[in-house]
């Protein structure tokens, strides 16, 4: 890592100032108060959020913080579907809307708190009917639709952990975490829907469990929409026959607060991504708060998340942040360019959205293809805007905060991670918004921006973003890699270090520049160099590989790798396609780089690390700065 960076901080301070309502009405109606109210009692403050969640056991202590060890809630009791489903359809939600889902072509499937309530039951029992018990795990591996929602829920309520990978990777990555999380069961589905097409699901699946001596049963659900699949009984069970004769209802399971949850993988500075562990307890009161008080939630809200359930933004802010406020949340199987660039706006005025939460790439598209497209729709319902997953950039802001929230209502740009298990940073509603800054740390939430030794950098200068206190949705710790764990904590001294740069603007606010480590964020999406680069490494054609981000204007960044060729393969445009369909194969199409260069040589320093630092460098024109460890 760098030192901490001088950074010009040009253009002018401007803010964008929410109309008076919001504030009067908001949850959190004053964030200086709110903010210093938690810091002079921060357990106080986490523990009056828990008190408004259902506990089947109180918690002994608020926290146990044996650096960089934490226990929230310790000794209590709980189950978060308790909290997601029973309490809704014990009060008057029952009846409510809980989830509408939405497939491409328009089509609509609904469920109340109560139809929910027993789906979820149902496929609970269903995987007891197949031995999965507390503790187990279980790979997901689905669409956006009903059933995966239903699938993490039905886990949550017997315990089981679930490891939910995002429909878009491909056989090495998927066989790479059913592995490393040893799930005895996978629950995949014919295909999935996108632009008009079917693509195969179970099929990679078959592939992925060639080498997977842990994995018991496949469970498919079968959409239907070509020919009725065809399953391999020995290995393979129908999803609604899973369930056919089991009891609509299900007890939950008795969980402490520290028993996992799940684990989700996310891409690191090496080639193997990390199995991210989340828990009970913490988890519920992090997500429950955030998604209450950050999308100033209320009853009425219709609320829709464009993420899929597959990365982090889907299991806090589409599931159990949503579930456990009391929702109702849209689930769209919708790409926003089909069948043409109004599909997220017609979405929006049908369904009478209030709340939006999406990724600043898909709001740069937007951009592109104008006004015209949200013009076409009513988009008076929307209360609220959000962006997450890249730095949203003051035209992006601006757009988005004119064209489609016309002038009107609040952006929450809310910085966070798989780690954080929650939104972190953001500007809370009804605060003046800085176009270009994502805001402060919330209320609960401790953040800095430090030099390499810890030390708070001046205002308007750049460093490394920390978080000095734990949290309760914070990550327990790598699954079965404690020491990828504790890296985090002790590569600045005495706090998270959560991999980001970023600059304190002398207002408190934070504005993220990017990853300081090997990770490209390439549309909204968390991608290691090395995992790209070993996928190369892996054709026989490869001696060796580098690959950098190279800013885009849309997706923030584009994969751009460098190759070595082995003796006896020649550069050909033909061998170019060849790679990039490899990665495409080995980790999925969000992996694929855009473009390749045959190099005869990598820069590398002496002791033989590829500097890409120096490659990026050369690509944008910039000068590389320090290269004094770089070999002759
Ligand atoms: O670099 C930051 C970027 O996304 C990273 C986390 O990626 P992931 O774990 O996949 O989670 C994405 C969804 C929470 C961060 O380290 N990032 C996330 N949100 C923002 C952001 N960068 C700038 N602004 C944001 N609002």
């Amino acid at each position: 890592m760098a030192e901490s960076f001088e950074v010009s901080m040009a253009g002018e301070e401007k803010y964008y100032i929410p109309d008076p309502s919001y504030k009067e009405q908001a949850w959190t109606k004053d964030y200086g108060r709110a903010y210093k109210e938690f810091l002079a009692d921060k357990e106080g403050f986490w523990e009056r959020q828990a008190h408004h969640l259902e506990w089947f056991k109180k918690w002994d202590k608020v926290l146990e913080w044996n650096y960089p060890y934490a226990k929230w809630f310790v000794n209590a009791k709980l189950n978060i579907t308790y909290n997601c489903l029973d309490r809704h359809v014990a009060n008057h939600r029952r009846n409510k809307v809980a989830l509408i889902w939405r497939g491409e072509e328009g089509e609509e499937r609904i469920f109340t708190y109560k139809k929910l309530y027993h789906e979820v039951c149902r496929f609970a029992n269903g995987l007891k009917k197949l031995g999965v018990v507390k503790g187990d795990r279980v790979c997901i591996y689905m669409p956006l639709v009903p059933e995966q929602v239903i699938a993490m829920l039905a886990c949550a309520r017997i315990g089981a952990v679930h490891s939910v990978v995002f429909g878009g990777f491909g056989v090495n990555a998927l066989n790479m975490r059913i592995n490393d999380a040893e799930a005895k069961i996978v629950i995949t589905a014919d295909v999935t829907i996108r632009r008009g097409k079917t693509i195969p699901l179970k099929t990679i699946v078959e592939e992925a469990i060639i080498n997977a001596p842990s994995v018991e049963k496949v469970v498919v659900l079968s959409r239907e929409v070509d020919q009725p699949v065809e399953l391999h009984k020995e290995m393979e069970i129908d999803y609604y026959e899973l369930m056919e004769g089991v009891p609509a209802e299900c007890k939950p399971e008795v969980m402490d607060a520290e028993d996992p949850l799940f684990i989700l993988y996310t891409s690191g500075s090496t080639g193997t991504p990390k199995g991210i562990v989340h828990t009970c307890g913490g988890y519920m009161v992090g997500t429950y708060y955030t998604t209450l008080n950050v999308f100033d939630l209320k009853d009425t809200d219709v609320y829709w998340c464009t993420a899929d359930t597959g990365w982090i933004t889907g299991h806090s802010y589409v599931v159990y942040g949503p579930f456990c406020v009391g929702a109702t949340v849209v689930l769209a199987e919708a790409v926003p360019d089909y069948p043409d660039a109004g599909s997220y706006w017609k979405i929006i005025q049908d369904l009478g959205i209030t709340i939006f939460y999406t990724a600043p790439t898909a709001i740069r598209m937007f951009m592109r293809v104008g006004d015209e497209w949200p013009d076409k729709y009513d988009l008076s319902s929307l209360r609220i805007l959000g962006s997450v997953g890249e730095p949203l950039n003051p035209e992006a802001f601006e757009w988005y905060y004119r064209a489609i929230g016309k002038d009107r209502c609040p952006v929450v740009d809310t910085w966070w991670q798989t780690e954080t298990g929650m939104q972190m940073i953001t500007t809370m509603v009804g605060e003046p918004m800085r176009p270009g800054f994502a805001g402060k740390a919330i209320p609960g939430v401790v953040a800095d921006v430090v030099d390499k030794q810890g030390t708070p950098v001046a205002p308007g200068n750049g460093g490394f973003l920390v978080i000095r206190e734990p949290w309760p949705a914070m990550l327990r710790t790598v699954y079965k890699n404690d020491e990828r764990y504790r890296t985090y904590w002790h590569t600045i001294p005495d706090c998270y270090t959560a991999g980001d740069l970023a600059v304190k603007g002398k207002d408190g606010n934070i504005m993220i520049i990017g990853r300081a480590d090997d990770i490209i964020i390439m549309a909204g999406h968390n991608i290691g160099t090395a995992e790209v680069e070993s996928a190369l490494v892996s054709h026989q054609a490869v001696a060796e590989a580098a690959v950098i981000g190279k800013p885009d204007p849309l997706k923030g960044n584009l994969i751009k790798a460098f190759v070595i060729l082995r003796v006896g393969f020649q550069p050909s445009e033909k061998l170019k396609s060849d790679l990039i369909y490899h990665v495409r194969m080995t980790i999925g199409p969000i992996a694929m780089p855009s473009e390749i260069e045959f190099m005869d040589k990598l820069p590398k320093t002496r002791s033989g690390k590829i500097m890409r630092r120096v490659l990026k460098a050369k690509e944008m024109g910039i000068d590389p700065g320090d290269v004094s460890t770089l070999e002759e």
